[in-house]
C-alpha cells in the first residue's frame, strides 16, 4: 500500500532533523532529510572543483552525482560515489555555500523529484521528509503537515551547543545569512494553509518530539 508522508519544514536550529529522525523511529516509519541532499550536492560541487556560483557548472555537476542516502532512522549515512559524507557536509564550508546551489532551480527540481520517489517506494508503512519546502512544494497533499518552529535565540543557542569550535557570534551570523538566503526561494517562516505549527522554544527535546508525534498520529 502507499506509504503514509509527514513533511516537516522549518528553519536551520529548529530542531527539525533530530526531532524528524526520533519520531520516524518512534512510529516505524522511514527518514528522509531532504536538507543533507542539498548538502551533499554542496559537497560535490566543491569536491569537482566547480565553481558554486556557476549555476551551468553546478548542473553540468549533477550528471556524475552518484547520490545515495539511507532512509533508516537507525543507521543513517549520505554517500556521493561511494564516499562516506555523513560527517563531512555537517562542516562549516558545505554550510555556508549550499543557499548558494540550493537556489538553482534546475538542482530544486532534479531533488525534488528524487525525494517524491524515495517517498513512494519506501518499504515502511510511512515516511517522514524533512526540509525548508516539504509541506508547500515537494509534498504538499501529504496528510501531515508541520512547521517546527522556535524562537531565533533558541535556534541560536542550540546551533552553538552542536559547533562549539565557532564562537557564538560567527554561529548566529553565519545562521541568520543562511535563512536570509533560504527564504528568497521557499517560506519556511509561516506554516501554509492546513499546515500545524510546532513552536519548541519552550519544550524539552522529547517534549519536541511527543508533539510531533501527537501531530502525526491525530493526522494519519
Ligand atoms: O536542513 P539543513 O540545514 O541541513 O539544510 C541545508 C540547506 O539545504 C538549507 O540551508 C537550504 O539551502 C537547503 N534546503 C532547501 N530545501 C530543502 C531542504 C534544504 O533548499 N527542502
Amino acid at each position: 500500500s502507499t506509504p503514509i508522508v509527514v513533511a516537516i519544514d522549518g528553519p536551520a536550529g529548529s530542531g527539525k532533523s533530530s526531532v524528524s529522525k526520533a519520531a520516524a523511529r518512534k512510529l516505524g516509519f522511514a527518514y528522509l532529510d531532504t536538507g543533507a541532499a542539498y548538502r551533499a550536492v554542496a559537497w560535490h560541487v566543491l569536491n569537482t572543483a566547480t565553481d558554486p556560483a556557476d549555476e551551468q557548472a553546478v548542473i553540468d555537476s549533477l550528471e556524475d552525482f552518484g547520490y545515495v542516502i539511507s532512509t533508516n532512522p537507525d543507521e543513517y549515512f549520505v554517500r556521493v560515489n561511494e564516499e562516506d559524507i555523513t560527517e563531512a557536509i555537517r562542516e562549516p564550508r558545505i554550510t555556508d555555500v549550499v543557499s548558494k546551489v540550493a537556489k538553482i532551480p534546475v538542482v530544486r527540481q532534479y531533488l525534488s523529484d528524487l525525494f517524491r520517489h524515495i517517498m513512494a517506494t519506501t518499504d515502511k508503512p510511512g515516511i517522514i521528509a524533512e526540509g525548508r519546502d516539504i509541506t508547500t512544494v515537494v509534498a504538499p497533499d501529504a496528510p501531515a503537515r508541520i512547521l517546527l518552529t522556535a524562537s531565533e535565540e533558541a535556534r541560536m543557542a542550540r546551533r552553538s551547543a552542536e559547533l562549539p569550535q565557532q564562537s557564538q557570534d560567527q554561529t548566529a551570523s553565519a545562521l541568520r545569512a543562511r535563512d536570509a538566503a533560504d527564504s528568497r526561494v521557499s517560506d519556511f517562516m509561516t506554516a501554509a494553509d492546513g499546515v500545524v505549527t510546532v513552536d519548541s522554544t519552550d519544550f524539552s527535546y522529547e517534549q519536541t518530539i511527543d508533539a510531533v508525534v501527537e501531530v502525526i498520529r491525530s493526522r494519519t
